[in-house]
């Protein structure tokens, strides 16, 4: 996928995604160092009088400031305001209590929000952005790698309900994404996986180079080689962003972001949400390539392989054996994305190639959880 076209404007640029979405089309901008040229970037675009950065507990002590005193000596007018880092802060009641503080702030339909963090920012900020007043810009500055190639680009926005996950939501699309891979380097291992394992789904889905890249430089990408992660950052919204330009409100193409999802969904709820979401994905990619396997559509060879790089990656392979594969399986029924009752797996027919299928039945399913559940 092409991704390079480098303006002159920028400094710290590595590589331009075009996201092609007709009038809601934007850029994400990949490199090392971005952060720095923001402030400037947004003097040029003139996209708001003023901004609000919002951002969580962690990423304010670790970059919040820094960036608000980069605005503050560029002249742009800027507030910092942050929320207790973490999934239970994604509700409501942050989202409120936010746009209460903007409004005493002074914030009106010419202001801007920047969303400054990983996933749980991106997603509290961007929806407050596309309600607050009836909507207003924003741009998103995601600091996780999962935030990076995945939750940051789409245009998904949302908190949670106690009943569920990500219940109230809108779509509403940045007017610029700005990927700084050095901010990766304070970012704890657990969540850099959380983030390789959306970069494998990419490879396994659409892009046999980028799997391939996965599997032969496995050290330098755990070491945030900054050409490599730029690169597989860039490659991974080229490809997110070309499926969500095709199909923007998931009615069908965008369901293949979903390899190993459904099966991963169902390791989450069986743990009560104890296991990260990128390791229970892990495992979901591999009972997912199994089940192509058993379905006669991919070879065991390339099932191995899969299995290979996700470990390669400091990933697992198995599903805790502790789990009852019953419950598993009813699980995976209760997955949001189920339509009218019947299950759609994402299955694999080789590296780089997709295929839908409802026809998976309880006994299939069973054995290749069991099967997962027995892998070193
Ligand atoms: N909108 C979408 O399309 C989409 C897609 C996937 C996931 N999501 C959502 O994303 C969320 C998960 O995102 P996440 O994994 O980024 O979690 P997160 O935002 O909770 O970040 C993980 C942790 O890393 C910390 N952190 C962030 N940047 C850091 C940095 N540079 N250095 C050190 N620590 C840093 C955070 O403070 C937090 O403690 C979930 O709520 C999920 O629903 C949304």
């Amino acid at each position: 996928l092409e991704t390079e076209s480098i303006s002159n404007d920028f400094e710290y640029v590595w590589h331009i995604v075009p996201v092609d979405l007709g009038e809601r089309s934007y850029d994400i901008l990949i490199g090392p160092g971005l952060l720095l040229e923001v402030a400037e970037d947004l003097k040029r675009l003139q996209l708001a009088h003023n901004y609000f950065i919002i951002t969580d507990s962690n990423v304010k002590e670790l970059l919040g400031t820094d960036l608000l005193n980069i605005f503050n000596q560029n002249d742009i007018q800027a507030s910092l305001l942050s929320f207790p880092a973490g999934e239970e802060s994604k509700n409501m009641e942050t989202v409120v209590s936010l746009a209460r503080e903007m409004v005493k702030l002074g914030a009106d339909r010419s202001s801007a929000i920047i969303a400054l963090g990983g996933g749980v920012v991106g997603d509290i900020a961007a929806f407050l952005a596309s309600i607050y007043m009836r909507g207003i810009s924003f741009i998103q500055l995601p600091t996780t790698l999962l935030a990076q190639v995945d939750s940051s680009v789409g245009g998904k926005t949302g908190v949670d309900l106690p009943e569920g996950k990500n219940l109230l939501g809108t779509f509403a699309q940045p007017k610029r994404v700005y990927a700084d891979i050095a901010t990766l380097a304070s970012l704890p291992l657990r969540e850099l996986k959380n983030g390789l394992a959306e970069v494998i789904k990419y490879g396994v889905i659409r892009s046999p180079e980028l799997f391939d890249l996965l599997e032969k430089q496995g050290n330098e990408i755990i070491n945030l080689e900054p050409e490599l992660i730029s690169h597989i950052v860039a490659q991974s919204c080229a490809i997110k962003a070309d499926v969500v330009a095709k199909d923007e409100r998931e009615g069908g193409l965008r369901r293949i972001l979903n390899f190993g999802h459904t099966i991963g969904h169902a390791v989450e709820a069986a743990a009560g949400y104890q296991i990260a979401h990128g390791e229970a994905v892990a495992m979901g990619m591999v009972a997912a390539s199994l089940l192509s396997v058993k379905k006669g559509l991919l070879s065991s060879h390339e099932a191995d392989r899969i299995k290979k790089v996700i470990k390669g990656l400091g990933l697992p392979v198995a599903i805790p054996s502790t789990f009852s594969v019953k419950e598993l399986v009813d699980l995976t029924k209760h997955d949001k994305k189920s339509i009218g009752g019947k299950v759609n797996f994402v299955l694999c027919e080789s590296i780089g190639k997709t295929v839908i299928r409802d026809d998976v039945t309880d006994d299939e399913l069973s054995e290749v959880i069991e099967e997962c559940m027995s892998n070193d």
